[in-house]
């Protein structure tokens, strides 16, 4: 009976990892907003839908920005600024005040699942580390009143580089100096059940490791199996930096006894462009990397200490932060620049060819061949109805009047409605009256939208959003065939544990 007792308590506690490995890791993309001409946020999610972007992480809880992601099923994660910091951790009156003003306003229309309370402040406001936990206590005790805690979680997002030894994994642990602070934090995140927030970035790993860290391996490119990093003590195998990063905050923490606690990375990239000293920023290794990095994360391939268990990972960034300060690489994080052109376009299908322009597996939606009139004719009539497609480059001596045919002024509202919907899969039909092609429609001035390129970073559309069928809200739980089978004999177990006890 006691080890049954046993038993069903350990499985308890190992519970949060199993449910991250019943679930698909996502990929979101960071917010920062240095930007000399920042799109409005209107813009701003426009482009997140194009893209099919459906998790952000904002530094702030900008009002304006929450207000425009209502309604478009688009997670959000919130943060507390570092200067607001000290006094919420000082005042619970000050913490429940920011709850009601920055969340309460905005749920459940904004779909906001998580606050990061601070951003490193170990690392970079190490004066307000004695008030951490407390401002994260505070905040989740404002949600519990509002019953929003089950919905949002709290946590902090950390530096990597409060993890010490950090290769081989197996022997990494919080800088000392830190466990006042990161015990309680780690306990916190446990009976909450939240995660560690954490930074990633192989860039600076490798930028500093002078040579001791081999490109391929911070770019999560193939190396051959005797220049794998293995660690000794546990015999892992580790291909590339990212993973070895996150492993090794696995075993920092169960180093203070805490097994449970699932990560999430909420910043990772690397610079498309850099000065004479970071030779590396370069756009073919951004692009690289966070191709790679994407493919990585949404293969839910985990890490090789917690294989299958999903690593959720916000890029940073989407924009180019041209008005930051300081090296020519940290105004070049970004996907975008301010015109929502993309930097360079991710190579997220097939082969992992290398070609920064590669538009080759660009799709549109266009009228199919042979289809009827009368069909085509009332899907356009749709499209441009209740299917609110901007018509407008159609009317007579607009660039896409002529030819003035039903075939091809249907192909165009198609392909602005296709476009509009975040090329969303079931959203080029129209009743079996259209389909996708990779041939790009567009003529003379008349430019179909998503030609050339210009809206097409990620050439699949679907790429960051989740793998299922839904377009708005995507709530269904997609659950990754590969880990099921564990959580399926978790839950008999727990069942046997419940008839025994
Ligand atoms: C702050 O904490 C005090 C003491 O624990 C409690 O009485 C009070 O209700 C809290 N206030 C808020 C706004 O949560
Ligand atoms: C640990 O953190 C303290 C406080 O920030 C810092 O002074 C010290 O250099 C860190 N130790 C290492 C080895 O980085
Ligand atoms: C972790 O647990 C072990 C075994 O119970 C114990 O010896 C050790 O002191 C604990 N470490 C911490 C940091 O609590
Ligand atoms: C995807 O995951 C499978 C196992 O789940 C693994 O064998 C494969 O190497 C992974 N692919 C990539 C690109 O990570
Ligand atoms: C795409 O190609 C054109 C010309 O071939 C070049 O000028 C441009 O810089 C390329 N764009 C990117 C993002 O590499
Ligand atoms: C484009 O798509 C084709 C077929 O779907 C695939 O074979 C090819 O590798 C893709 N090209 C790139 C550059 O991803
Ligand atoms: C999406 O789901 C609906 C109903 O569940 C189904 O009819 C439709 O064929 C699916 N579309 C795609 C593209 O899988
Ligand atoms: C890009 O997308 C926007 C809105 O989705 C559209 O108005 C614009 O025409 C597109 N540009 C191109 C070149 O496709
Ligand atoms: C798209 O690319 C084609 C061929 O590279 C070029 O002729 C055309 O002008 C471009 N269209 C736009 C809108 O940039
Ligand atoms: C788009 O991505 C999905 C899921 O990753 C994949 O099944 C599909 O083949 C891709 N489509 C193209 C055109 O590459
Ligand atoms: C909000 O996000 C959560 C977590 O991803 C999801 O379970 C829920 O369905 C979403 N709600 C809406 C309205 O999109």
């Amino acid at each position: 009976m006691a080890s049954w007792r046993l038993m069903a308590a350990l499985l308890l506690h190992l519970l949060p990892l199993a449910a991250m490995a019943a679930q698909d890791a996502f990929v979101g993309v960071n917010i920062g907003t240095a930007v000399t001409d920042m799109p409005n946020p209107t813009q701003v999610v426009a482009l997140l839908k194009a893209q099919q972007i459906r998790h952000v992480r904002l530094y702030d809880a900008d009002p304006a920005m929450l207000t425009a992601l209502a309604g478009t099923g688009i997670r959000v994660t919130v943060s507390v600024p570092n200067q607001q910091l000290l006094a919420i951790g000082q005042s619970n009156a000050t913490a429940a005040n920011w709850v009601a003003r920055n969340i309460l306003t905005h749920v459940p229309a904004t779909n906001i699942t998580a606050i990061s309370v601070g951003s490193e402040v170990l690392t970079i406001i190490p004066n307000a580390a004695p008030v951490l936990v407390s401002a994260l206590q505070y905040i989740h005790a404002a949600l519990t009143a509002a019953r929003l805690d089950s919905r949002i979680k709290v946590s902090t997002a950390h530096s990597s580089s409060i993890i010490l030894d950090s290769f081989p994994p197996s022997q990494a642990f919080f800088n000392r100096t830190w466990d006042p602070v990161m015990v309680p934090l780690l306990r916190f995140l446990q009976s909450t059940g939240s995660y560690l927030m954490l930074n990633v970035y192989p860039y600076y790993d490798y930028m500093q490791s002078h040579d001791a860290i081999p490109l391929d391996y911070a770019l999560f490119r193939p190396l051959p199996p005797n220049k794998e990093a293995v660690d000794s003590n546990t015999m892992l195998h580790y291909t590339n930096v990212f993973d070895a990063v996150v492993d090794a905050a696995y075993f920092a923490m169960s180093y203070l006894n805490f097994t449970n606690i699932p990560i999430v990375v909420t910043e990772s990239g690397w610079p498309s462009k850099g000065d004479s000293t970071e030779p590396d920023a370069t756009l073919d290794n951004a692009n690289t990397y966070n191709s790679n990095l994407i493919k990585h994360v949404l293969n839910n391939t985990g890490t090789p200490k917690h294989p299958g268990v999903a690593v959720s990972t916000f890029i940073y960034e989407l924009y180019n932060e041209d008005a930051r300060t300081g090296a020519v690489s940290e105004k070049n994080w970004g996907l975008f620049d301010a015109n929502g052109r993309p930097v360079y376009v991710l190579h997220l299908t097939g082969s992992g060819s290398m070609l920064a322009n590669d538009t080759t597996n660009q799709t549109f939606c266009v009228a199919k061949d042979g289809a009827d009139r009368k069909m085509l004719q009332a899907a356009l009539d749709w499209a441009c109805g209740p299917g609110k497609v901007d018509c407008s480059a159609m009317v007579q001596g607009a660039p896409c009047y002529e030819p003035d045919t039903v075939v091809a002024h249907a192909s165009y509202a198609f392909d602005a409605y296709y476009y509009k919907m975040g090329m969303a899969e079931g959203t080029c039909d129209f009743k079996g009256v259209a389909t996708i092609t990779t041939t790009d429609p567009s003529h003379g001035s008349c430019v179909f939208p998503g030609s050339n390129g210009s809206n097409g970073t990620f050439i699949n559309g679907t790429s960051l959003a989740p793998s299922s069928n839904s377009t708005s809200s995507g709530s269904s739980l997609s659950f990754h065939t590969g880990n099921s089978i564990s959580c399926v004999t978790i839950s008999v177990v727990l069942l046997l544990s419940a008839v025994f006890l």
